[in-house]
């Protein structure tokens, strides 16, 4: 298999988030989601049900490792051992960036993982920049080559300009991902790497017809701090330095995309997610599924058999918040009663502001 760039990208940004410190020192807020006990919760563990629907298919559990790895050194080991962890507990599963694959059919191998993951839901995965370099259809066979149900578009504006080789230009993005849209027939997942989709994003997102929407705030890995291992120009270096706690926290960029695109739009909460608790928070302040990237990558690089146990554990977190809640059910979590706290209020009180001021 030949290597290019951006096989070694790949491999270096594998590296780097499996043995250097990426992480946000900003956390999730998902803390001040405060979820209301309930000590007569009239319910059993046994009774407690987490399956859900996500892209017109049943999922066991409201969970999705999202994008990471494919067309480097060990990343399509990763991807079928992801996949198959994925289809034996009924979590959804999305590959890492197609694009080598537009220029390096060969790779193929590290990304056909339907047979691991079964019937489960598949998710391919590109840059919303080579949709706009690419026409849909090119774009919509990467999904067809590794017989996924739909497309994963990522935007990842604070990344690309933390590298040295990374885009500079930024224009035509909606619009290519609006013509996406209409040729998958409404199978696109738009979202971010980890500085977040902010409410007005996600409007608008969801107003060219984007019903899944994959905030990916910060709390969890940082693009930028990942460019800070790898070499660059200074300009790109500064900008990794500088801006290595950019975005927004996955909590207010969860309640902020639930109230500004309403109860048709897919949210996921995906950005520093590590535990049940995190999940059943993300679902009580309006996710419909919660993702799950570096902690999961980690479990697989460190030994396979402690990815399943990561996944139970989280799943199991989840029912036991749900019945400390007196939830039975993701309908009832949904609608649980909490309250929001310390910083996330802060942010919830401004955002509202900002919606206001906007109308
Ligand atoms: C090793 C690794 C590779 C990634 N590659 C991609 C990618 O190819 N495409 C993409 O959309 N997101 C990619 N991501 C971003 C994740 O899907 C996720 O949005 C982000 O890491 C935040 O989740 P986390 O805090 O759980 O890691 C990658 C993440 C990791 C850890």
């Amino acid at each position: 298999m030949t290597e290019d760039p951006i096989q070694q990208r790949k491999k270096d940004h594998l590296m780097i988030i499996m043995e250097k410190e990426v992480a946000y020192e900003r956390g999730t807020l998902l803390d001040g989601v405060q979820l209301i006990p309930n000590a007569l919760p009239e319910l059993a563990l046994d009774e407690i049900d987490t399956s859900c629907e996500f892209f017109d298919k049943p999922l066991k559990a409201p969970l999705m490792i999202t994008s990471m790895t494919g067309g480097g050194d060990r990343s399509g080991a990763m991807n079928h051992e992801l996949a198959e962890a994925a289809g034996q507990l009924g979590i959804a599963f999305s590959v890492g960036s197609q694009r080598v694959l537009l220029e390096h059919p060969d790779c193929l191998p590290d990304f056909a993982v339907r047979k691991e993951l079964g019937d489960g839901v598949l998710l391919g995965n590109i840059g919303a920049q080579q949709l706009t370099q690419y026409p849909a259809k090119r774009i919509s066979e990467l999904v067809e080559m590794i017989e996924a149900d739909g497309m994963c578009v990522h935007l990842n504006p604070a990344h690309e300009l933390a590298q040295a080789a990374g885009d500079r230009d930024f224009n035509g993005q909606l619009k290519a991902i609006a013509a996406l849209v209409k040729h998958l027939d409404g199978r696109v997942l738009v979202k971010e790497t980890g500085c977040g989709i902010a409410p007005l994003v996600a409007r608008r997102l969801s107003d060219v017809g984007v019903r899944y929407i994959d905030v990916a705030g910060v709390g969890g890995t940082s693009w930028p701090k990942v460019e800070r291992h790898r070499k660059g120009k200074l300009l790109s270096k500064a900008i990794a330095w500088t801006f290595g706690e950019w975005g927004m926290p996955t909590a207010p960029c969860v309640v902020g995309a639930r109230r500004a695109c309403g109860p048709e739009t897919y949210i996921i909460a995906a950005g520093g997610i590590i535990t049940g608790l995190d999940i059943a928070r993300a679902i009580a302040c309006g996710a419909d599924l919660a993702g799950c990237a570096r902690l999961l990558a980690s479990r697989s690089w460190w030994g396979g058999k402690e990815l399943d146990e990561e996944i139970q554990t989280l799943i199991h977190e989840l029912k036991t918040a749900m019945l400390l809640t007196g939830c039975r059910d993701l309908v009832a979590l949904r609608q649980t009663a909490r309250v929001y706290t310390g910083e996330l209020r802060h942010w919830l009180a401004q955002l509202d502001q900002l919606a206001t001021s906007k109308d």
